[in-house]
């Protein structure tokens, strides 16, 4: 009698759950999607980088990588740039402004990313201080980036450049 009570409440407890994970708001899905990004690009998987992107997406992340279009060569841009260093990157600040018609977005993000080198020796690591600045819309599957455009802070760069080719 109490195992099933129980089994009950836990089939309640999971319904409750997944039923969490299917509302999420427009504000926190397009949260999700900017906050994807880390995951594709620190563990190296591009395939979930159209999780995050448009299929016609481009990107300026600046220098050799400021024109960037369509998801492929966002992939292949971002895989050669971290192929040779471990990367860590944090997303910090997120400010999402959702338009009025309900299927545009633009949103502001602070990152700082550490590369690491391969391997790593004391002094190997540079870091990377800025915001990405998306512009963000819903498509049928879901909200993804169209258009980024990286913004370097302070100094932009700070430790040993050699692992940036600089
Ligand atoms: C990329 O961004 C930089 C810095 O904001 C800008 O100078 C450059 O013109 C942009 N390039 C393209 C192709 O949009
Ligand atoms: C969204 O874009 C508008 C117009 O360019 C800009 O004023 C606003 O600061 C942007 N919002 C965010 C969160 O970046
Ligand atoms: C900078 O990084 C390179 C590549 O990992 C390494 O060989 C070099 O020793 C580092 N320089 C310093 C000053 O630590």
């Amino acid at each position: 009698m109490h195992t099933r009570r129980y089994s009950l409440l836990y089939s309640l407890a999971l319904l409750c759950v997944s039923n969490l994970t299917l509302a999420l708001t427009p504000w926190e899905s397009i949260h999700q999607t900017i906050h994807t990004y880390p995951l594709a690009i620190d563990s190296k998987d591009f395939a979930l980088l159209s999780k995050v992107f448009t299929s016609g997406a481009s990107a300026n992340y600046t220098g050799d990588l400021s024109n960037l279009n369509g998801l492929p060569a966002i992939q292949t841009a971002l895989a050669a740039s971290v192929a040779n260093v471990y990367s860590q990157h944090l997303l910090g600040t997120t400010v999402i402004d959702i338009h009025s018609n309900g299927i545009n977005a633009n949103s502001t993000t602070y990152f700082q990313a550490s590369l690491f080198g391969k391997p790593y020796s004391i002094g190997s690591v540079v870091s990377l201080y800025g915001y990405y600045a998306d512009t963000i819309e819903r498509a049928t599957e879901g909200w993804r980036i169209s258009k980024r455009l990286l913004v370097f802070q302070g100094p932009g760069f700070v430790g040993n450049l050699s692992l940036v080719g600089m």
